[in-house]
This record gives C-alpha cells, structure tokens and sequence, in this order.
C-alpha cells in the first residue's frame, strides 16, 4: 500500500514535522503566539535548499535576471504609492456570542461555496439572511463585515511618522530599480529578484504554514518593453513556475491554474494567474504571475518626482517599463514539498513513513552509521568517512539504536542515502552499503570510490 500526497491529511505533516524537527511551533513553553512557527535543524536545511534551487533555476542560470537584498522597513511614501496603505485590507466579521474573529470572504466560501470577496454589504447579507452558523459556537450572531488593515505597524527612532514591515518583498525591487538597471546596464526584456520576509496582519493564521502572518516570498520583478506581445512570455513564466514545483516534487495532478477573473482584477493588471497546489484542505494558491502594466514604476515615480524610465539604445525610445510579477511563497513553498513527499509503505508494525524529497532538496544528503556504537575502530572510519563526506554534502553521523531504526529515522526525514560502515569494511574490502531510501536496494562501494559515487547524485 502507498499513500501519496493529495490524501495525505495535514495532521500527518504537522506530526511528523514537529517529530521530527523540521517544523515546530515557536514560544511553545510560553503557549504559542498565533499561529508562529519556527523551522528546526532539518526545516531550515529544507528551507536554505528550496531557496538555493530557486536561485540557481531563476538567477544563476539566467543571463536576464539579476538578484538583490532590500531592507524589511521600507519609505512609507512606498506603501502609501503601491496602495497599500488604505488599500490592503482584508474583511473581517466578529461572532457576538463566542467572540470569535474570521475572514468574512473565507467563512462564506466555506458555509456556502460562494466567492464574495470585496462585497462588504453583501457579506453581511448573506450572514444574516442565510442564518450561517458560527463553526466555532453554533450562534448565528454576527457583526457587519467590515475592513481592517493587513499592515503591520512599527515606530522607527528618529523618523515622525509610523513606519510598516513590509507586506510583499516587490516594494523594495521597485524602489531600487533605478540603482540596479544603472550599476548593472541591464538589457530590456531583465528581472530584479529578491527572498526575504513579508508580514501581514492576517485576520486568522490557520492551516499549518500555509497562512502565516510572518513569511518568506520568493519574487521576481521581470521589466518588459510595453510595446511587445506580452502573452507568448506570460505563458513562459508560468511554465517555468510549474516546473520549479515540479522539482519540488509536485506531481502535475496535484497543481491547477486558476486565472483571476476580468472583474476582480485591479485596474491596471492585464492578467493574474495563481498556481494552486491540491492539498487536503482544499487548492490552495502557492505562487502568482500578474501583468503589472507600469503600475509600479509610475506609482513610485509620481511619488518620489524621479525619472523611473528605460532608455532603449538600439531603438533610440525611452519608456517606462511593462512589469510581468512571478511570485513564490517560500512557506508555501515547503509545505507543497512536504506534502509531496509524504509517502507510508506497509502498516501495522512495518509502517515505513519516507519523505522522498527530490535529492537536491533533501535536508540530509548521506547518513553515516558504524554498525556497532562500541567498537572504536569502526566509529572511527565512520566519523573519517563522514567527515571527509562533509565537506561537500550535508551528512548525518547516527550510532544510536539498530541499523533498521536508525534507517527508518533517516527515511522519516528523507535522507536518500545511508551509508554503513561494518567489520568487512575494516578486515576484508575497503568497502561500505549504500542503501537507497526509494528502492531500499543496498550495494558495497569501495571507500575510495565514494566521491565518484555520489558526484552525479546530487
Ligand atoms: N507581490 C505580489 C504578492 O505579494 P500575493 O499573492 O499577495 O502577491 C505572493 O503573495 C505569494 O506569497 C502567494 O502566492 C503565497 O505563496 C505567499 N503568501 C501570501 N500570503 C501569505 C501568508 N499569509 N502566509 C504564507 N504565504 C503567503
């Protein structure tokens, strides 16, 4: 029997998370703070290598993208040009008996199956015309729908007004454009890309990491001239994004596009297409691709009273940049990585829960086991091995328990290769097994020839 990913329910990932160190709740001997979750030691190697995969397909592998770091406290002139200021609310509505908050749109989706996102006086319609229960207390007895800013608020020393955490990482690229495209005499079509932190007040924080309020976005801003058919490189982008996830370990079936529909998307936006990932609470928007227009560029410019155009040599022609907006949720990002990896062979006793991350994204790339704990010279050509092993791919040294244990350990975090070292390795032939976390297939490698072995593995 093999259960994979779609019908894998959340509660099994949450489990196996906090089980095994990838993630846990944060402040946890203090309560927890809503919904804020740290990474532990193998979350945050998941984390640095989907990061790392991220730059190398949309960076370093690209002669047309360049990469930067902006900080998280931003001009506000910045949000108060993008709109976010005023303008990136979310609505909320109260149960009057249990006190509890929701998302009014997302509560209706869920009673009724129906989107009324950006309806305010139709929200609090429905709630009270249809008598929708409160999920949390049974009442019917809600507040008006109304807005709240998803902005966090900070006070800065040294600066009068307030200042924000930044909601989206793309401010900062916008702002630096100017910078970037001179110290670099970027080319039209070029991206600037950033990962860092995002914050937003989220009215409800719920299913895992999905919806967090403090979270990492992976983003490009990919600058076009307006004059050129758009679609063919719109087109592109998606499929690059599919195929990042499908690196990941995705399975197709398990990713869907759900296009914003004409009505609901904001005035200057040509096209909006989100790529949704089939988790077990329901498609879920893992990553976006928005027409931009020159939204941004002539916001901040307007603003800021500065010159935020392209000079296009060949053509002797300056205009401002069309902008195409890939985004990524690193968070989510994981979370689609886990999920897909999740895999139970067998049951009962021989229940073997593996996590087959694609290599490249796997926490820990090689696990190295004496066979016995005890006995000095064979802990020590381990350690000599691990070490050795080290310096190139992040390993493991585990002398705890039996083999079969320690082998399930490493398949529970998605180790793909196990490496023993046991008395034939010392007497006989210079040699360790290998067993492979998908196949279970075990061969003897020479130690001599274990950096050939594993230099096209990876
Ligand atoms: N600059 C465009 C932008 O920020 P978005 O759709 O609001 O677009 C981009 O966010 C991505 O960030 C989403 O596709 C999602 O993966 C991630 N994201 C958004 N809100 C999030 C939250 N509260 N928790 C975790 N990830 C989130």
């Amino acid at each position: 029997m093999s259960k994979e990913n779609k019908t894998i329910p959340l509660e099994k990932i949450v489990a196996l998370s906090k089980r095994r160190g990838f993630i846990f709740p944060a402040c946890e001997i203090y309560g927890g703070l809503a919904n804020a979750y740290s990474y532990g030691p193998y979350g945050a190697e998941l984390k640095n290598n989907i990061k790392a995969l991220w730059w190398k397909k949309f960076i370093q592998e690209r002669e047309d993208i360049v990469g930067m770091d902006g900080p998280i406290i931003l001009h506000t002139k910045l949000w108060e040009a993008s709109g976010h200021v005023g303008g990136f609310n979310d609505a909320l509505v109260d149960c009057r008996k249990c006190k509890k908050r929701f998302r009014a749109d997302h509560l209706i989706k869920e009673l009724t199956g129906e989107d009324m996102e950006g309806d305010l006086e139709g929200m609090t319609k429905v709630l009270k015309e249809k008598e929708l229960k409160c999920p949390e207390c049974g009442a019917s007895d809600w507040t008006e729908a109304r807005t709240i800013s998803m902005m966090f608020k900070t006070e800065m020393n040294g600066v009068e007004e307030e200042v924000y955490l930044r909601p989206e990482t793309a401010g900062a690229i916008f702002v630096d454009y100017k910078n970037v495209l001179d110290s670099m005499r970027l080319k039209i079509p070029f991206g600037i890309a950033q990962i860092g932190k995002a914050f937003r007040n989220e009215i409800v924080a719920r299913n895992f990491t999905f919806r967090l309020r403090e979270f990492e976005q992976m983003e490009i801003e990919y600058f076009i001239d307006p004059e050129i058919s758009w679609e063919p490189l719109f087109e592109e982008w998606l499929e690059k994004q599919k195929e990042f996830f499908i690196e990941l370990g995705a399975k197709e079936e398990n990713l869907r596009r759900y296009e914003h529909p004409k009505e609901k998307l904001s005035h200057y936006s040509k096209k909006t297409i989100d790529w949704e990932y089939n988790f077990s609470f329901g498609w879920g928007e893992i990553s976006g691709l928005a027409h931009r227009s020159d939204f941004d560029l002539s916001q901040h410019s307007k603003f800021s009273n500065q010159k935020l155009d392209y000079f296009d040599q060949k053509e002797n022609r300056r205009f401002v940049p069309h902008v195409l907006e890939p985004t990524f949720g690193l968070d989510r990002a994981i979370l689609t990585a886990l999920v897909s990896a999740y895999s139970e062979e067998g049951e009962g006793d021989d229940l073997r829960v593996v996590l087959k991350f694609p290599r490249k994204i796997a926490p820990i790339k090689i696990a190295v086991f004496p066979l016995l704990k005890n006995k000095p010279d064979l802990v020590k050509k381990a350690k000599d091995i691990f070490h050795n092993l080290s310096k190139t791919y992040r390993c493991e040294f585990d002398d705890n328990g039996n083999i079969g244990k320690r082998y399930r350990r490493q398949d529970e975090i998605g180790t793909p290769f196990c490496l023993t070292v046991d008395f034939d390795s010392l007497e006989k032939d210079n040699s360790v097994t290998i067993r492979d976390r998908d196949t279970m297939e075990q061969e003897r490698i020479k130690i001599d020839e274990l950096e050939n072995y594993f230099q096209d593995k990876f």
